[in-house]
This record gives structure tokens, C-alpha cells and sequence, in this order.
């Protein structure tokens, strides 16, 4: 037997139009293929394959289905058969299972849920009065009613309980309702509530078209305290670094526009498609993945990032191109007009200026050197030097050869330093600081001993010694993280400077003489940081929580203090929130914080 989710994924994976193509010859028509109907006689074609939806059907003899029915009516197969000659053209492997591990598919019950939430969100937008106001909206924001289908939108009234006790009369299980993030959970009472109210609903979709998690935008303007955007936590079936938004749609067009347009979310995604633009993809509430990134590579190597032009748009631009280029993919940047994204450049002036946007994208690294460029950094000697070390992380993460070698001419032309040399940078950096997406080097180090103190002097000091082995690092650190966050006055002080210049490799004069001395003991320690990416992740993750628990130790004094009980109310409910998102941070110094908590009688809890 085939497992259900192998099925699918062939059938997400394959071309229909390919398939099909091997027994009759399609002409393109619009959006769809069209031809004489293999399966009667017929002069004039009625026959159409939809590649969008990957079906096709026969408005002469009716006839109609998957990329399966089809080799299976054409060719006389049965199901596996059809499944095993679909994969193989497609380049996928299989692997065949017993039908007793097939059949215990561990989450079938959640994506059932989920399944059933998104019909009850759509049909709640589709409600001639529920659904009224969230349609106006929709349209409003230029959404068509065709596009809103096709991305099966919902509404999820502004109620507490309308999901759970329609899932209740169904008899569904609200535990498992709970696990996968549709309901939440009261501290006290235990009471089952809906996380999502008052929200446009976008469902997420997996590759094979199954759902694996929604987001969620609030309508009310007047709901301050609540979130713009809510999506699933972390489930199961939902891991936000491995899904891209809209792919499961957008991959046939991708294809056979070979080249995919990368957006920051749902908004622009929907937006993009009811403007014409149905290649366009977002990885949500995270940077860019190497396992999205390879995603993509199923489909197409071009790859245009579509982020807002302001610094940090074009910080998550570089950051993206970078993981793109480590899986061969070509990345180029748009720069779309200050102020301005995806959507509201489209809505405001038309789907012919995105398009003119598209087509002057630049590769990322000629982007990077016209902004080097423009910052001034060729007109010295000096600040051309430091000007190649900031391409070469570039230059590192390109993993098709032939990119790379243009890469690596381009930038020798720039700069005046010889290939030669430039490829030997490469490696000798490559060294300190894999390039992303490529495994780690293998450790030389014995094994659970770190290879030198770098690694056991607390987060501060782990981040401080990597920006300054790794300039390029300094931004990434300052994306994350301000002077406040460091605890240590004299850490936070080399943090400042850092900042300030992260090329320094000596005390500045003003410096307080603490702060002196261990810069310069950080900047004369020898020590190599392995997996440099995993430390700088860990160690910023790790000083958010600190600084999150030091606000949570604030409120709960506060709680403590407070008479009057509306206010012990509201910053008891700021706790709680607070500690959530502690907990979904980093739930290693959740746990020890519990411990603590726990330890300390006099205290009750803030669990949420
Ligand atoms: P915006 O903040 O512009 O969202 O985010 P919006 O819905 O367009 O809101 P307004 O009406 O302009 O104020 C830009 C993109 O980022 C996505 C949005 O869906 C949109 O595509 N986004 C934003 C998320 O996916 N999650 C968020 O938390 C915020
Ligand atoms: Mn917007």
C-alpha cells in the first residue's frame, strides 16, 4: 500500500499539464489546456486540463478527475499502479507500507478538525448575514469573491464559543480541538474558548492541499489590545518553518512561470493573486527557512522577494536571499517605492506597476553592491576592504557553481581584489562561519567538552564574541536585540560600541576601563564557535527570556502591591500573557522559572 500522505504528495507534486501532455496535445487557453478528448471522438477540442486545480475535464462526454483517474482510465491501471506511473514521471520516490502502518496515520484526526473548522469558517463567511460585514471588507481590500473561494477565506464570528459549541454538537473532541490551536483554554475554570473571533480567517495549507493551520486577521479597529494577526501556535501538524503560505496554489503557476514571488504574508499573498499575480508565496512570522527555501526549488530557481523597502524589509530581504542561494536558487530583490508593499502598490496603482517592479528586480548581490555603492563604500581603499567582507557572506551561501563563479567575477571586477584571492576568503570564512543552509563542519572538538571558555560565559558574552568574529552578524544581533536587553553594564557597553562599529577591533578611548579590558581580552581570545548560526540563536532566544522574566518579576511585585482589584485584575492578565509568551520562547527557561516559582511558597502561580 501507498500511505494517504504519500498520495497526496504525488499528487501535489506532479504536473498535471506534463501528464497529460504525454497522450494528447494541449494548447494553452488562458489559464487552462485544452484539446481534442482522448476519451471520444471529437473534431472540435472540449477537453480541459486546469492545472491550477490539477483536474481535468471533458465538457463532450463529461468525463473528469485527477492526474490518477486519468493514466488509470487512459492507460488501464489501477490505483497503485496509476500512483507508481505518476511518481515515477515526476521524479518522486515512494515508499510502500503494510496496510496496518498505513492505516494508523497519527493525525488524521487533527487535520479532520481542521478540515471541519474550515468549513465552518466559510460558511460563516459565506452567511448572507453573519459574513456580511467581513465580505464588504474583503471586497473592499480588492478581493474577489472567486479569489476568496480559491483561498477558502473564512470568518470567525466575534463570539467566544460559536466554534466549540458547534464542534460540541458534532460530538468532535474538544481536547484534541485544544491541541490543534483552534480552542484555548481558561486557566482557572478549564473552559474550552475559540482563539480565533472577530477574524478573517486563511486557512493554511500543506503542499497536498491539506490544512494544517489558520491565521487569523482582526476586523474591529477598536480592539486595540488584540493582535492585527493570530495565527495556530506550534502543533502537530502545523511547523511554521516548513509550510510556505499559498503554495499549494501558486505551485503549478510557479512552474510554468518559472519564477515565484516571495511576500511577507496572507495579506499580500491574496492581494497578489486578485491582481493576477498567482505565483506568490509567504512564509509566515518567520525569516525565510532552508527547508521553505527548498520548497521552492521544487518549482522554479527564480525567485523574486517582494519585502517593503525600509531597512528592516531589506535586512529579511538579504537574510532570505541568502538561505534561497544556499538551496541553487537565484534570488532577486524588488524595491518597491517607500512606504509601500505588495498590496497597496497593486491596489493603488494597478497590477502594470508591480509587473514594471518585477522586471527591474535585481539579483541580490548586484543589489547589495548598488547599496555599498550608495552608502559610499567604494570611494576608499579602506571601506572597499570592509565592502568585500560584507558580499562574502553572499558569495559563501551561493551554492549553484555557475552563480557563484559570476558572483565571484562580478565582485573581483567591483573591488579590484582577484578571484583568486576572493575565492580563498570564501573558504578561509567559510571556516568560522558555515554558509546557511550547508551542514555543519564536522566537529574536531571532543565531544560535550566546548573548545574554549567563549562558550561557557552566559549568552551575553557568547553573542559579543560572535559579533565580533562575524561583522555580518552585528545587524542580525541588532535585529533581535537593543543595549537594554544586556544585563551586564560592561558587556552592554562593548554591545553599543559594537553597534556603532562593528569592524572595531580595539577599546575605544571613552571606554569605561571594565568594558576595556574585556573587549579586549573578547578580541584576543582564539577560540572558534562552532555551528556559529545555532549559539547566536540559543544565546539571543535565551537573553529575550531573561529580559522577559525580569518583566514578569516587575509584575508580579506590582500584583503583590496592588489595592485596588480592577487593577490586580489587568496586571494579572498582563502576567499571564507575558508568561505565555515565555513559555512559547524558550520553554527551557520556562521550566526553570517554574521551578523557582515553585520553590518559593509565598508565591502563587503564573502558569498559563
Ligand atoms: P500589514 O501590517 O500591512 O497587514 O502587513 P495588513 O493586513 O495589510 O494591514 P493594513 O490594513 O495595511 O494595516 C503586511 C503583510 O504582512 C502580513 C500581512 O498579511 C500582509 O501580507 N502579516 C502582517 C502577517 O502575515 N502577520 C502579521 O502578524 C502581520
Ligand atoms: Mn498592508
Amino acid at each position: 500500500m501507498i500511505p494517504d500522505d504519500q498520495v497526496d504528495e504525488v499528487r501535489a507534486r506532479a504536473d498535471i499539464v506534463d501528464i497529460v501532455s504525454e497522450h494528447v496535445q494541449l494548447k494553452k487557453s488562458g489559464k487552462e489546456y485544452k484539446a481534442n478528448c482522448p476519451f471520444h471522438d471529437e473534431r472540435t477540442p472540449s477537453f480541459y486540463v486546469v492545472p491550477d486545480k490539477g483536474f481535468y475535464k471533458c465538457f463532450g462526454c463529461g468525463k473528469s478527475g485527477d492526474v490518477f483517474s486519468f493514466v488509470m482510465e487512459r492507460m488501464g491501471l489501477d490505483f497503485v499502479e496509476a500512483v507508481r506511473h505518476v511518481a515515477a514521471r515526476s521524479g518522486i520516490e515512494i515508499r510502500e507500507v503494510s496496510r496496518e502502518r498505513e492505516e494508523e496515520d497519527p493525525h488524521r484526526a487533527l487535520y479532520e478538525l481542521n478540515t471541519f473548522a474550515r468549513e465552518f469558517f466559510r460558511k460563516n463567511l459565506t452567511d448572507p448575514e453573519t459574513g456580511a460585514v467581513a465580505r464588504k471588507y474583503l471586497a473592499d481590500r480588492g478581493v474577489t469573491e472567486e479569489v476568496a473561494e480559491r483561498f477558502g477565506l473564512g470568518w470567525a464570528p466575534d463570539e467566544w464559543t460559536a466554534l466549540r459549541d458547534t464542534a460540541a454538537k458534532l460530538g468532535l473532541d474538544e481536547d484534541l480541538m485544544v491541541e490543534v490551536g483552534l480552542l484555548g483554554r481558561r486557566e482557572r475554570t478549564g473552559d474550552a474558548y475559540d482563539r480565533f473571533r472577530g477574524r478573517i480567517i486563511f486557512p493554511i495549507e500543506g503542499l497536498s492541499g491539506k490544512v494544517v493551520g489558520f491565521g487569523g486577521r482582526i476586523l474591529a479597529q477598536d480592539r486595540s489590545d488584540a493582535p492585527k494577526y493570530l495565527n495556530s501556535p506550534e502543533t502537530p501538524i502545523y511547523h511554521k518553518g516548513s509550510v510556505l503560505y499559498g503554495l499549494s496554489g501558486a505551485r503549478h503557476t510557479i512552474r510554468r512561470e518559472e519564477c515565484a514571488l516571495v511576500v511577507e504574508g496572507y495579506m499580500d499573498v491574496v492581494s497578489l493573486a486578485s491582481h493576477g499575480f498567482g505565483n506568490a508565496v509567504a512564509p509566515l512570522g518567520t525569516a525565510m527557512t532552508e527547508e521553505q527555501a527548498r520548497l521552492l526549488s521544487r518549482y522554479t530557481t527564480k525567485v523574486v522577494l517582494l519585502f517593503d523597502s525600509d531597512s528592516a524589509g531589506l535586512k529579511a530581504t538579504f537574510r532570505a536571499g541568502d538561505v534561497l542561494l544556499a538551496e541553487k536558487l537565484h534570488p532577486a530583490a524588488a524595491t518597491l517605492p517607500p512606504g509601500e508593499d505588495p498590496d497597496s502598490l497593486v491596489r493603488s496603482e494597478g497590477a502594470e506597476a508591480l509587473q514594471r517592479h518585477l522586471d527591474d528586480a535585481m539579483d541580490v548581490l548586484d543589489r547589495k553592491l548598488q547599496i555599498l555603492e550608495e552608502k559610499g563604500y567604494f570611494r576608499s581603499i579602506e571601506r572597499t576592504r570592509s565592502a568585500v567582507d560584507r558580499v562574502l557572506p553572499t558569495l559563501r551561501a551561493a551554492a549553484d557553481p555557475a552563480l557563484r563563479d559570476i558572483y565571484v567575477a562580478k565582485v573581483s571586477d567591483r573591488t579590484g581584489v582577484r578571484r583568486d584571492t576572493l575565492e580563498e576568503e570564501i573558504r578561509k570564512e567559510g571556516r568560522r562561519t558555515r554558509a546557511v543552509g550547508t551542514p555543519p563542519p564536522a566537529q574536531t572538538a571532543p565531544r560535550g567538552r566546548p573548545p574554549s571558555t567563549v562558550l561557557r560565559m552566559g549568552p551575553e558574552r557568547e553573542l559579543l564574541a560572535i559579533m565580533i568574529r562575524n561583522p555580518e552578524y552585528v545587524e542580525r544581533v541588532a535585529e533581535w536585540l537593543g543595549p537594554d536587553d544586556f544585563v551586564d553594564s560592561a558587556y552592554r557597553a562593548i554591545f553599543q560600541t559594537l553597534l556603532d562599529d562593528p569592524e572595531l577591533r580595539s577599546p575605544p578611548p571613552s571606554m569605561d576601563p571594565v568594558a576595556a579590558a574585556r573587549f579586549t581580552e573578547l578580541l584576543n581570545d582564539p577560540a572558534e564557535i562552532p555551528h556559529v548560526g545555532r549559539v547566536f540563536e540559543k544565546a539571543v532566544t535565551r537573553i529575550r527570556a531573561a529580559a522577559l522574566d525580569a518583566r514578569l518579576e516587575a509584575l508580579h511585585r506590582r500584583v503583590r502591591e496592588a489595592t485596588d482589584e480592577t487593577e490586580k485584575r489587568t496586571l494579572a492578565q498582563e502576567k499571564f500573557t507575558l508568561s505565555k509568551e515565555l513559555r512559547d520562547l524558550d520553554p527551557e527557561y520556562w521550566a526553570s522559572t517554574l521551578r523557582r516559582i515553585q520553590n518559593d511558597p509565598q508565591r502563587e502561580q503564573h502558569n498559563p
